[in-house]
């Protein structure tokens, strides 16, 4: 708030919510199409022609969508320069959340050791990152948030169904995290664009153990494998074409920017033959968006914050330049959004203390988890001597009384 000179209340400043840190994390095992053709029957051509897709991550044993997210969101806080004491808010959007609660965000906030954070996970499939990220910046613009830390993690390989050719060629594994911080510098996020057409539900979802089957005796998952995704493929394909141009368009029209002066697009990085329709459609050049989907495949909810942390470390933006960002997938959801880049402190403009407090940090977040489990593993010990003992003594009790 603005402070006048005389009596008067005090004026509100326009705030503005700027992208300060991304990060990213994908698991080190690749899946290439020649792999897929020993589990279901299909060719690295037809993949590559079809899709664009030439090979994707798949999570390691020890690997799950709060772990991905967790470096990520570390990543994320290093660029930013930021400790996680300072965030107000966690956002994990996903399709595949570690359960239904305790959240994947909380289990983040807890890692992070973001002690002031609120977390949440946001459930909009592929255009999840770009719902949270418009909810986030919201709240910052608002006035009554600071830092809010978005991520977008899945594991979708998980739910894949591996008999399934038409939908498990397409899916990867990773997460992707940028720091939201409020500023009164014009940019940052300008515009959104967020809708939903519950009417295509059945094109493609996860059907799995929620209220409904718990509920009803008669839920049905409509043929469907529980916990396995299942896709309309042709119909996504439709859908998508037909919503991202136009809901560019309505974005731009939103941030008052032309299309013309757009340096990025970040599409969801669902299969090229969509990126190359929305390129037509839009009448730009393909090259003017952020592809990667060759090396992650769809990554749902993460494929755009990978993709921009890539063209970030690609320097395809540029301080005053405009991006968009173009989510879609199941729901159906899709959400489009205009950002002013102003880019982030160089790393040498980044302050070592903090960097020792973040991992100081950690490694008490660490320290405090062990010693909750150990304590807990000696209390359940002395639970079980105790329960034995009494079971002794009642046991003696019983005799004597014989
Ligand atoms: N390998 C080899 N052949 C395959 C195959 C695979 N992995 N998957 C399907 N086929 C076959 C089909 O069985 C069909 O054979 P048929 O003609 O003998 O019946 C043929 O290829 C064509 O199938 P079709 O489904 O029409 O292919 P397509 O060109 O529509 O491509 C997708 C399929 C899934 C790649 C495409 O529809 C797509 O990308 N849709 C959007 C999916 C998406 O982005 N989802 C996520 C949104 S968030």
């Amino acid at each position: 708030m603005a402070t006048s000179n005389n009596d008067m209340p005090p004026i509100p400043t326009v705030r503005y919510a700027h992208i300060v840190g991304w990060g990213m994390a994908v698991p080190d095992t690749i899946l290439t199409n020649h792999d897929l053709e020993a589990i279901v029957e299909t060719s690295d051509d037809w993949i590559r022609s079809r899709t664009g897709i030439k090979e994707r991550r798949i999570a390691g044993e020890t690997e799950s969508t709060a772990s991905l997210g967790l470096k990520a969101a570390r990543k994320a806080l290093e660029v930013a320069d930021i400790l996680p004491t300072a965030i107000d808010l966690i956002v994990v959007a996903t399709s595949t959340p570690e359960n239904i609660f305790p959240s994947t965000a909380s289990l983040i906030q807890n890692w992070l050791g973001a002690t002031r954070a609120g977390a949440f996970d946001l459930s909009a499939a592929c255009s999840g990152f770009v719902y949270g990220l418009d909810m986030a910046a919201q709240a910052i613009r608002s006035g009554s948030m600071q830092v809010a830390l978005v991520i977008g993690a899945e594991t979708m390989t998980r739910v894949m169904d591996w008999q399934d050719r038409g939908t498990c060629i397409l899916f990867g594994d990773g997460a992707g995290a940028v720091v939201l911080k409020a500023s009164n510098v014009e940019g940052g996020v300008l515009s959104a664009v967020l809708r939903s057409d519950g009417s295509g539900g059945e094109m493609l979802g996860i059907p799995t153990v929620g209220s409904e089957d718990l509920y009803h005796s008669d839920f049905s998952s409509n043929g469907h494998k529980m916990h396995k995704m299942h896709m309309n493929g042709g119909e996504v394909f439709k859908f998508a074409t037909r919503v991202i141009a136009e809901s560019i368009q309505q974005a731009l029209v939103k941030a008052e920017v032309g299309i013309e002066d757009l340096s990025l697009i970040v599409p969801h990085q669902a299969n090229m033959r969509i990126i190359q329709a929305a390129a037509r459609s839009l009448k730009v050049e393909p090259e003017l968006f952020a592809v990667n989907l060759d090396r992650y495949g769809n990554t749902s909810a993460a494929s755009i914050p990978i993709a921009l942390c890539e063209a970030i470390d690609q320097k395809r933006l540029k301080s005053g330049e405009y991006a968009a960002f173009i989510g879609f997938g199941g729901g159906l959801t899709w959400a489009s959004m205009i950002i002013k880049w102003t880019g982030a402190k160089t790393p040498d403009a980044r302050s070592g203390i903090n960097q020792q407090r973040r991992q100081f940090g950690y490694m008490r977040v660490r320290f405090r988890t062990q010693w909750k489990r150990l304590n807990q593993q000696i209390s359940n010990f002395i639970d079980r001597i105790t329960f034995r003992r009494n079971r002794i003594q009642r046991l003696r009790d019983k005799v004597d009384q014989l």
